[in-house]
């Protein structure tokens, strides 16, 4: 009797290894080809700032920059809202050089966390970056909470869209204006328009998406369901994870 319910999880295993082996051949997925038009997409608020990486090239150099680079790549992404909320003018004034800079001012040449960044040296290089200490984002944290400043602005670093190496992408509820384009002459003080009131309800917080924290799964060891039932759950987990492996 007891050997029944030990043969059928053998038996599942082994039909279940054999499947995953098939499943896996023909599927070699090159590693590397990271779609960043895709994850924005997804996002489904991203189109200028998909537009803007279009028009200024930067889409096709950081997907092939990103299977060299070593280091990988961390992209602030301004929303929709980020751009419409720019004081009129404000991007439509740069010329198509200024316009490559501001782009490359939102990507970082290094793959941080969320939590790299609540503890980074600043200011912290971005593509735009060549001599040191120029064209450089600033983090601050407290608690959970990470902002980025620019010295022109100070915003919450929200929502991770994607937050695994060697690309991270995360939602910036403003467009990250440089001191060096946006500082000196007060011609864009990027007043906010009085519609942005606060666009973003359900954006969870930094806590929330920050990833590899631990959960605090305390000890559950000495309250193990009984016998019969561990071995259906067993059971039943082979089958799910069957059924993952095949889909
Ligand atoms: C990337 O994704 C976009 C949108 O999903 C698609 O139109 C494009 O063809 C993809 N590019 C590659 C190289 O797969
Ligand atoms: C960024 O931080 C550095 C070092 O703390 C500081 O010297 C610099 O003034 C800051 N820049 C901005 C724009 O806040
Ligand atoms: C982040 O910026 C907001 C304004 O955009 C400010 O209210 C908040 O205090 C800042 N938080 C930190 C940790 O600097």
């Amino acid at each position: 009797m007891a050997s029944t319910p030990l043969t059928l999880i053998l038996l599942t295993l082994t039909i279940c290894l054999r499947a995953q082996a098939q499943a896996q051949a023909p599927a070699p997925s090159p590693s590397g080809s990271l779609n960043l038009t895709a994850i924005l997409e997804k996002g489904g608020q991203y189109t200028t700032l998909i537009r803007l990486l279009k028009e200024t090239q930067q889409l096709t150099q950081i997907e092939s920059q990103l299977k060299s680079n070593s280091q990988g790549f961390t992209l602030f992404a301004p929303t929709d809202n980020a751009f419409m909320n720019l004081k009129s003018g404000a991007l439509n004034g740069l010329s198509d050089d200024q316009k490559v800079k501001l782009i490359l001012f939102h990507v970082t040449p290094k793959y941080y966390s969320l939590s790299d960044l609540l503890t980074v040296s600043n200011p912290v290089r971005t593509q735009a970056t060549e001599k040191e200490g120029t064209w450089g984002l600033n983090f601050t944290g407290k608690g959970q909470q990470l902002n980025v400043s620019t010295g022109v602005v100070d915003t919450p670093v929200n929502n991770a869209l994607r937050q695994q190496f060697p690309l991270a992408v995360y939602q910036v509820d403003k467009v990250l204006l440089p001191l060096e384009l946006f500082g000196e002459n007060q011609k864009s003080p990027s007043a906010p328009s009085p519609k942005s009131s606060k666009t973003s309800p359900e954006t969870p917080t930094v806590a929330a998406k920050a990833g590899g924290a631990p959960s605090p799964s305390g000890d559950q060891k000495d309250t193990a369901p009984p016998r019969n039932l561990a071995l259906g759950l067993v059971l039943a987990g082979l089958a799910f994870f069957c059924m993952g492996v095949l889909s």
